[in-house]
């Protein structure tokens, strides 16, 4: 089998690559399933190392030369079938007024977390090809460089998690100020909703027209919420951007983490595909959100760290449960962890390809997974 498998690869494998990860989003059959991972270019590569050593980052962030690089590393070294632009969900925060930085160790702090009503009210009104015009150069850039090999995916923050970041002051637990603002003040809640669903429909627009032939909208902390609450405050804006993209005629991706209860909800909120964590079965949430959506997950990222035959158990246990269904992106649950073996990261890419070109159905163990 593993001769077959050499025989027809090079030239049609080289096509498959380009295709099997966008083919997947629309639901079409492919040769086998598509995979590439949340914060596949990052610390746990060496060669990603070496560049942070010398640069802070978000000085990496900006040098477009520096992101393109860092963004074809993962590319480069391992068996992925999308690239995704090395660049962050809070780099739009900056045109619109919001001040940050990135402290070594503790992750982003806002400078003047949005505490107030007048604040809300004099955020500015991005143009990203003023604004953000250093990512649509990284994104021309890559694009030159991988068109017709791999595609290539842009990405934004979904406004909930903006404004968890832009109220809290950084990473939080609670979301409480977030969740006082939104059930006290509706009128400056939905100002701000609004501020960041214009932003992010204009960042991801201009996104896909620099070269973006997909775009996923991270809503990493609207797990917090009630679907009560979310269905209220949140979707009507995340709602409105997709429905905003869908002119665009490129795949959208919805992702979030501890959205079992919410998959309803995201489901009405209309992106092409639904990204899950490994808190819910991926079948059961396929099944949740409906056939009609893609679903891309769900690896718990810490399996990752495990012996390898935990790893190949875990991934075979996702790719049976979907039973090689057209329209499953094989993902993390959330981002790569800092401290996952570049092996496992190789290993488990070409896991996912050799299991599910053999047929993934329960029954049909392949004997490459053996
Ligand atoms: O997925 C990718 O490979 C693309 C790159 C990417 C980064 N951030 C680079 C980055 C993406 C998609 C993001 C999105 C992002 N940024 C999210 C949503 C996804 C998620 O993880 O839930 C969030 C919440 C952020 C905000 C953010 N940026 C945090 C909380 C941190 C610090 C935490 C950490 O991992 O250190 C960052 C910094 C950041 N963004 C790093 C990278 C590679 C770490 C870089 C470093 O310290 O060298």
């Amino acid at each position: 089998m593993r001769q077959s498998n050499k025989a027809v690869s090079t030239k049609s494998e080289a096509m498959n690559r380009n295709e099997r990860f966008l083919k997947a989003c629309r639901l079409e059959k492919t040769d086998c399933t598509p995979v590439w991972f949340m914060r596949q270019a990052g610390r746990y590569m060496k060669a990603y190392r070496d560049i942070r050593e010398k640069y802070g980052l978000i000085e990496m962030f900006k040098n477009p030369g520096l992101a393109a690089e860092i963004t074809l590393q993962p590319v480069n070294a391992f068996s992925l079938d999308a690239a995704i632009i090395f660049s962050d969900i809070l780099l739009p925060l900056e045109g619109m007024g919001i001040g940050f930085e990135f402290l070594e160790g503790s992750g982003p702090v806002i400078r003047n977390p949005l505490r107030s009503k007048g604040a809300i009210q004099s955020l500015r009104r991005i143009d990203p090809n003023e604004d953000l015009g250093f990512v649509l150069k990284i994104i021309r850039d890559v694009r030159a460089e991988i068109d017709g090999k791999i595609p290539l995916i842009g990405f934004a923050g979904a406004p909930f998690t903006l404004a968890s970041y832009a109220i809290e002051g950084g990473p939080s637990s609670s979301h409480n100020r977030t969740k006082e603002l939104m059930h006290g003040d509706r009128a400056s809640w939905d100002l701000l909703m609004d501020a960041f669903r214009r932003t992010v429909s204009a960042y991801l627009k201009a996104q896909i027209h620099a070269g973006a032939q997909a775009v996923q909208i991270f809503d990493s902390w609207v797990g917090c919420l009630s679907p009560s609450d979310y269905r209220d405050y949140v979707l009507p804006h995340t709602g409105r951007i997709f429905e905003e993209l869908q002119a665009e005629g490129v795949p959208s991706l919805h992702f979030g983490t501890t959205t079992a209860g919410l998959l309803p909800l995201m489901a009405e909120a209309g992106s092409s595909v639904i990204g899950v964590d490994w808190r819910i079965s991926i079948d059961s949430a396929w099944r949740t959100v409906g056939r009609r959506i893609g679903i891309q997950g769900n690896l718990d990222p810490a399996t990752l760290l495990a012996p390898w035959d935990i790893i190949r158990r875990k991934a075979r246990e996702v790719l049976d449960a979907v039973q090689g269904r057209p329209g499953h992106i094989f993902n993390l649950g959330h981002g790569v962890l800092p401290s996952t073996p570049e092996d496992s990261v190789r290993a488990l890419a070409d896991f996912v390809h050799e299991y599910s070109a053999h047929g993934a159905a329960p029954n049909q163990k392949p004997q490459s997974a053996e």
